[in-house]
């Protein structure tokens, strides 16, 4: 018999090599390449009879997938309106963060429409039972099995033939087609593999919960984002009550939309004005902060900008930001420093999004920019200004997008001026559009007060 053919493949990103290496060379990493086997079965050549119909694209009847909504309007929303019936849909999320007690609450709604089966390789059934009672106040139709052989769920599959699946977590199944443990990149492609025909074939829908390593991937490598219909990201601070849901690929809808909840005591609520609930611990007449008008997606969501300036007691200033990314922050402070010649390289500066949003969107640089002067300064901004604007290297305030709807939510929340870019607007009666050209503007205004 001859010897089975075996490869070495990095746990990290999936590089393949045929001898075993420390290092990887295509992501750097140590000691991530494990020996896996070669299935050696391939089937080549097939009968005309299982050949696939090939078909006009003209000719093909389109029609709507059919969604069901959950009722969870946050949820939905990020799902591009409601669960596709027979999507394959990867919620990823550091561990602790609540993607189980996420999808039981969904278990339960899908319930009421559907046979719901939640695969557990966590946790014991007394466990999820003991959550279920916090969180669900009628139980309906949920199977639930403790489970983490591919092959004997798909078997509970044909028994139930349920509508909905939980597969929680991915890191847990295994299949006896590959001699790695369980959580290895092998383990994890096959099993989505067999999840991905049991979803298409059966128009089953999977929810497939996914541990995030430490460098934010899901099992290691990227394989798995490519084999399902939507990835999402649950994410947040685990000390704080704020948690995100965010789509990062979709195939049935926008992929910048999130969806806001908060963590209580029996499960998590969504958060219907997330604007309202950012800014609810803002303080009256304090320096260095701002409050930026975002977009996340369709929906403008109002934010305080806070930053902390001080006196450097070491040779190189601090520069620190949590929730904006880095390099755009040092670049916005090297644009101040340049633009408006502040002194800023005996100082320390913070820069923080006050409730653990991460902002990527530029028009938040306009309220980075004002809560950096006004810290400066030591002036607070006026209790009813917000900001909108991206804001480029030579000091100029940029266009952004969906400004309209931007200056209606911050009127609904009571700001009576907001400090937009030159940009053509239908004045809005109940706010002052002030649109400004360059950051100077800004730190004229700020300096008069
Ligand atoms: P869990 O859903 O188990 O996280 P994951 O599946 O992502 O690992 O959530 C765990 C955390 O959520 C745990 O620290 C306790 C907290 N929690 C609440 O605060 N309230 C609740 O009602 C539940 C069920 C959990
Ligand atoms: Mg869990």
């Amino acid at each position: 018999m001859s010897k089975p053919k075996t490869k070495f493949i990095c746990q990290q990103c999936g590089f393949e090599s045929i001898k075993w290496m420390g290092k990887c060379p295509n992501c750097d990493e140590w000691n991530t390449f494990v020996e896996e086997t070669i299935a050696s079965n391939f089937k080549t050549g097939c009968n005309d009879t299982e050949l696939n119909k090939v078909e006009l694209l003209r000719d093909i009847q389109s029609k709507d997938e059919d969604r069901v909504k959950t009722g969870i309007g946050e949820f939905d929303r990020v799902l591009g309106g409601g669960i596709v019936q027979g999507s394959l849909v990867l919620v990823g999320g550091d561990p602790g963060i609540g993607k189980s007690t996420l999808l039981l609450q969904i278990s339960d709604l899908m319930s009421r429409y559907m046979k719901v089966l939640y695969v557990s390789g966590e946790e014991s059934l007394r466990q999820i039972k003991l959550r279920a009672d916090r969180i669900i106040k009628n139980i309906q139709e949920i199977y639930l099995v403790s489970e983490t052989s591919i092959h004997k769920i798909e078997k509970h599959v044909e028994r139930i033939i349920p509508g909905f699946i939980i597969i929680d977590s991915i890191q847990t199944m295994f299949t006896d087609e590959s001699s790695t443990i369980p959580g290895s990149v092998s383990q994890v492609r096959q099993v989505t593999q067999h999840l991905l025909r049991l979803a298409k074939q059966n128009g089953i829908t999977i929810f497939i919960i996914g541990h995030v390593t430490k460098e934010g991937a899901i099992a290691g490598p990227r394989v798995l984002e490519h084999m399902v219909d939507t990835v999402l990201y649950f994410e947040g601070d685990r000390s704080q009550t704020f948690r995100i849901l965010r789509a990062v690929k979709n195939r049935f809808g926008s992929t910048n939309e999130i969806g806001v909840f908060e963590m209580m005591t029996d499960g998590l609520k969504e958060v219907k004005n997330p604007s309202e609930l950012l800014l609810s611990d803002r303080q009256f007449n304090a320096a260095g902060t701002a409050v930026v008008n975002c977009m996340e997606g369709t929906r403008p969501i109002m934010m305080e900008v806070q930053s902390l300036i001080c006196h450097t007691n070491f040779g190189i200033p601090r520069r620190m930001s949590t929730g904006i990314e880095y390099n755009k922050f040092v670049l916005l402070l090297a644009v101040i420093e340049k633009k408006l010649r502040l002194n800023l390289s005996q100082s320390d500066v913070y820069i923080n999004i006050a409730g653990g949003m991460k902002v990527q969107e530029p028009a938040v640089d306009l309220g980075v920019v004002a809560a950096i002067i006004s810290g400066y300064l030591n002036v607070p901004v006026p209790y009813d200004c917000c900001f909108t604007g991206e804001v480029g290297l030579t000091g100029e305030v940029r266009a952004v997008g969906s400004i309209e709807r931007r200056i209606i939510e911050a009127k609904k929340l009571g700001f009576t001026r907001i400090f937009t870019p030159e940009m053509r607007v239908n004045n809005i009666e109940g706010i002052e559009i002030r649109r400004i050209r360059e950051i100077k503007e800004l730190y004229d205004f700020l300096k008069k007060l």
